[in-house]
């Protein structure tokens, strides 16, 4: 794509194709369930738009992704999302990255706002993993249309079956196998690929470093016979087929049919089939509501939301970069949009692919695509730009906090740095910020979903803020968003208290569900709504 063309060429027709391309997924799973490896894998099947950052092997892993804070280079953990462009028979999948670490952050569910569907990794040994659960948690609430993937099938682990009805039961959504493995897992050494009619032995090449070698037999010419391995996969296959129903791609659409398929992504093994299903199966970017009660169609004029931002990643530049999702139109480097919150221009003459720590200007971006906006110091998590009027869509959601501690500057002479830090980590969503008229500015509570964010939190304030700071854990456990009431509860009271959010939103913090329920049986005139719904 050249930069000589223009949005009078592109628009219209264009949009609508190049859309329809793109396949905009994140893949959630717990750590170690082995979601680099597929995404390596899948890299290695098709072409990379941009290969920057794909590495094979954990330890060459080390370092290519984004180690840009001392904490990660030491750690070896990504704290950054970015987004992988791969291609794969015309069509364009950007894999949306969702930190992997066991500390979990916000981050990971803003991605989920970010995409069109989510891939679930499950690792065949383990079943439903506490990550797994909470991702796709918010996948339901956002009717996030969901392929599952049952990974390690080369290790021993459940029953397929067994497997199937754990996803009917946490997914509630009908599963329905799209492949099937022969034998038990473990003993992984082929496949029935039920969307072609075929059966697919599988051999590792080089330990998984090469596509493994594939051969094809069309099932009608399979021998027929007791003990063999393909009948007993074809027949509990069938079984599964005849109690969930065919694949329906409305209802994978609409998020009432999971597709299944069985990978071993070490060795390769089923992951072309899943890029097939990817490509030819996954739903594109659609028409996005707006918080005006309408939807943005894809091909009218440019518009898009900040999911992520991100400071500090280059410490030569101190940088700021906004991550983008482009929702309709066209996005051509250099545009001036507007910045719905603020009402004011905001110009993008410098707008990256980025990939970990490797960036490459972007000159064109499409619906579905991800753009880094860099010196974006303006731009907030939840902002919407646009090129063409004013589009609004729906704030990403806050997301119920479940850590809590206090911050205060370790010398009380740097105050201002604190505080101009503070609401620097509260802007771009590192973490959550309370206060109330007790505690006073001088001592925020600072919430997060995962320790992880404290610690982001605190090596910023220090080193980029130049206000050290102490954090203090308080012992609540859970919050819950507090009702306009006619009487106000006292900001504090025995397990609890009651803080302020800059959103306008007023928060219950609580040790635990006791308190929760004592809380309400004492006042009963209360609402009190779950966070994140
Ligand atoms: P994550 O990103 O979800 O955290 O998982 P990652 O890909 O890093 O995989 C975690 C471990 O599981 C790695 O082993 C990886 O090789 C292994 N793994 C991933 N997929 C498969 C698979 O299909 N089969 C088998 N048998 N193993 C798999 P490691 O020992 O931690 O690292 P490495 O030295 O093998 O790279």
């Amino acid at each position: 794509m050249t930069r000589t063309l223009t949005i009078a060429t592109v628009n219209g027709p264009a949009v609508l194709d190049e859309a329809d391309r793109r396949r905009t997924f994140a893949v959630i799973s717990h750590p170690d369930a082995g979601k680099s490896t597929l995404t390596e894998s899948l890299a290695l099947y098709s072409s990379v738009i941009k290969d920057a950052g794909v590495t094979h092997g954990k330890s060459s892993r080390h370092g290519t992704v984004s180690d840009w804070m001392g904490m990660e280079q030491e750690r070896g953990i990504s704290v950054s999302s970015a987004a992988l462009q791969l291609s794969h028979r015309g069509a364009v999948l950007n894999v949306v990255d969702t930190p992997g670490h066991a500390d979990f952050s916000e981050d990971s569910y803003r991605v989920l706002a970010a995409v069109d569907f989510a891939v679930m990794l499950i690792d065949a040994a383990k079943g439903f993993e506490p990550q797994t659960l909470k991702l796709l948690a918010v996948c339901r609430r956002r009717g996030l249309p969901i392929i599952t993937v049952i990974n390690k099938w080369d290790r021993p682990g459940l029953e397929a079956l067994d497997l199937i009805d754990g996803i009917e039961e946490q997914t509630g959504m009908a599963a329905v196998p799209l492949t099937w493995p022969t034998g038990k897992a473990g003993d992984f050494h082929g496949l029935l690929d039920l969307r072609r009619h075929e059966a697919v032995s599988l051999e590792a090449v080089r330990g998984g470093a090469l596509p493994c070698r594939e051969r094809t037999t069309a099932l009608s010419e399979l021998p027929d016979g007791p003990g063999l391995q393909w009948a007993a996969a074809l027949e509990e296959a069938d079984l599964v087929q005849a109690t969930n129903g065919g694949f329906d791609r409305a209802a994978f659409h609409g998020a009432k049919q999971t597709p299944v398929l069985f990978t071993a992504a070490a060795k390769n093994f089923g992951v072309r089939q899943l890029l097939d299903v990817l490509a030819d199966l996954g739903p594109g970017p659609s028409a996005r509501r707006t918080t005006d009660g309408g939807h943005q169609p894809v091909d009218a004029g440019f518009s898009g939301f900040v999911f992520k931002v991100q400071s500090g990643q280059d410490a030569a530049h101190r940088d700021h970069i906004a991550f983008l999702r482009v929702c309709s139109g066209v996005f051509e480097r250099g545009m001036i949009l507007t910045n719905a919150r603020l009402g004011r221009p905001f110009a993008t003459k410098y707008a990256h692919r980025v990939i970990g720590r490797s960036r490459e200007v972007l000159d064109l971006a499409w619906p579905g695509d991800i753009v880094g906006l860099v010196n974006a110091a303006s731009l907030r998590v939840g902002d919407s730009l646009s090129a063409e009027g004013e589009v609004r869509f729906p704030e990403i959601p806050h997301f119920a906090p479940e850590l809590f501690s206090v911050a205060r500057a370790v010398d009380p002479g740097r105050y201002k740095q604190f505080r101009r830090g503070i609401t620097g980590l509260e802007h771009e969503g590192v973490v959550q910020v309370l206060r109330s008229d007790r505690r006073g500015d001088q001592a925020p509570v600072l919430a997060a979903v995962g320790a992880l964010q404290f610690e982001v939190a605190q090596e910023r304030m220090a080193k980029e803020f130049h206000a050290p700071a102490t954090f203090e854990p308080l012992p609540y456990t859970l919050a819950m968003r507090l009702g306009a009431a006619s009487t106000r509860p006292p900001e504090t009271f025995l397990g609890g208290e009651i803080m302020h959010r800059s959103d306008g939103e007023n928060l219950v913090l609580f040790t635990d569900r006791w308190k929760l329920e004592h809380f309400r049986r004492d006042n009963p005139g209360l609402e009190l709504t779950t966070i994140g719904s």
